[in-house]
């Protein structure tokens, strides 16, 4: 059955420049994440996985609530691949959970699992959207990490043999790999503050968090590179880091945090080893291991939604070499992030200016706002500020672009709005509005500006 494309109720932006050409193949798409959406976590054998532990305990999730429902995508793929279809993207990067495909996060595949990836990819293919994997996003099966998850060396290897399992069914047919998402985030918010799943607060002593997930994206890619000929790649998240403050120790503090948020996920990436990182234990990393994470990739996925402010800590005892601040002056989302498209430029720009000839072609794997978007009396839902927020960061890569930088695609987080980790539903993303009562999906006005976008957006040859 096909689903017919989505009707367009909300109103269109007030004013509309187009946007400027972008290079001839440019890739245009939007990305989700499967604990945030699919819901269905205990059905066709998925095993449990550390973010349904850690959002069923107590006093994690700011509205109490769990990924179980989310956006019930499993069962309404179909009409959110006509979502996609409407959109005109592209692109579609979605991630594929572990523990439904490998329950307990070892062994032989659970045969249910890969076949709803495989009915989502070729519905994607049937609508002419490319399908773009990733393999990790966050939700690693509860049985490893209570033989130690991230913490412990053999994960990467088991990620690598799930890495394959996936690779085996799919690998004729996705456009695109992506091993890890934003292991710096997993890192700092699961293992360092805390804050997200599996909620452990080690400061610098998550550092092997850092080195074995870059091991395992590394045993991962030979993983895919035997299992298909697509391209591969590992999406991680950049901030440009503004220092409040002149004195010695507040640059020091901000070379800390670039090393930590900006560097620690790169350097070693395309070969030149770990920056200084204070406290972390140099014996995990094992002869051998910085060539294995070094092996060349086709993509690096980059996602910018700030830039962070620093100052060297008012507290001499504190456990980080910074302070983070606020950065005045900027409008702020619903989150209280800043918006800045200026920082998506400087960090691209940087990021060519630091690697040079080693920087792959890059793909913005994620940028976005939320917003507290409602739906009005005539059932529409108007959201020019995600419009604005859009318009910004396009023009701001373009600018990019001409500077020189190597991008070739970029991904709207979100489609839909959907579970926002430690946020739970109070925090949307989604270009479609998602009522999570009755799970009514209403395209916003910033769905419609990005169809016309992405159909009148012309190419540079
Ligand atoms: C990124 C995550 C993504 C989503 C956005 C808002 O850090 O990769 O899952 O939560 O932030």
């Amino acid at each position: 059955m096909t689903v017919p494309l989505p009707e367009m109720t909300s109103p269109p932006p007030r004013t509309t420049v187009p946007l400027p050409d972008f290079p001839a193949g440019f890739v245009w798409g939007v990305s989700t994440s499967a604990y945030q959406i699919e819901g269905a976590t205990s059905q066709d054998g998925r095993g449990a996985s550390i973010w349904d532990r850690f959002a069923h305990t107590p006093g994690t999730v700011v509205d109490g609530s769990t990924g179980d429902t989310a956006c019930d995508h499993y069962h309404r793929y179909a009409e959110d691949v006509a979502l996609l279809a409407g959109l005109g993207v592209d692109a579609y990067r979605f991630s594929v959970a572990w523990p439904r495909i490998q329950p307990d996060g070892t062994g032989q595949a659970n045969s249910d699992g890969l076949a709803f990836y495989d009915r989502l990819v070729d519905s994607l293919l049937a609508r002419g959207v490319d399908p773009v994997a990733t393999l990790f996003h966050w939700d690693l099966p509860q049985a490893l990490e209570d033989k130690g998850g991230w913490l412990a060396r053999d994960t990467a290897g088991r990620f690598a043999d799930y890495a394959a399992l996936v690779a085996g069914r799919l690998g004729d047919r996705v456009a695109l790999w992506l091993t890890l998402n934003e292991p710096f985030v997993h890192m700092s918010y699961g293992y360092g503050l805390g804050t997200h799943a599996p909620g452990q607060t080690r400061f610098f002593d998550a550092f092997p968090v850092a080195h074995h997930q870059l091991l395992g994206h590394g045993l991962a890619v030979a993983a895919l590179r035997a299992a298909t000929g697509g391209p591969v790649g590992i999406t991680n998240n950049y901030s440009p880091v503004r220092v409040l403050g002149d004195t010695d120790a507040d640059h020091l503090a901000r070379a800390a945090y670039h090393a930590l948020h900006n560097r620690l996920f790169t350097d070693p990436l395309l070969g030149r080893g770990y920056p200084e990182i204070p406290g972390a234990d140099a014996t995990v990393v094992h002869p051998g291991d910085l060539d294995t994470i070094a092996a060349p990739i086709d993509v690096l996925g980059v996602n910018y939604y700030n830039p962070t402010g620093v100052r060297a800590p008012s507290d001499p005892d504190s456990p980080l070499p910074f302070d983070l601040v606020p950065l005045d002056g900027y409008p702020t989302t619903s989150f209280g992030w800043p918006v800045d498209p200026e920082g998506l430029r400087e960090l691209l720009t940087g990021l060519r200016a630091e690697y040079g000839d080693r920087l792959p072609p890059i793909q913005i794997t994620e940028g976005g706002c939320s917003y507290d978007d409602t739906i009005d009396e005539q059932g529409r839902c108007h959201d020019p500020e995600r419009v604005a927020y859009l318009d910004g960061h396009l023009r701001a890569l373009h600018r990019a672009i001409v500077d020189g930088v190597d991008v070739r695609g970029y991904y709207v987080w979100s489609l839909l709005d959907n579970f926002e980790w430690a946020e739970g539903y109070t925090k949307r993303f989604g270009l479609v509005h998602v009522d999570f009562d009755t799970q009514v999906r209403t395209p916003k006005t910033s769905y419609g500006w990005y169809r016309d976008q992405i159909a009148a957006t012309g190419t540079l040859e």
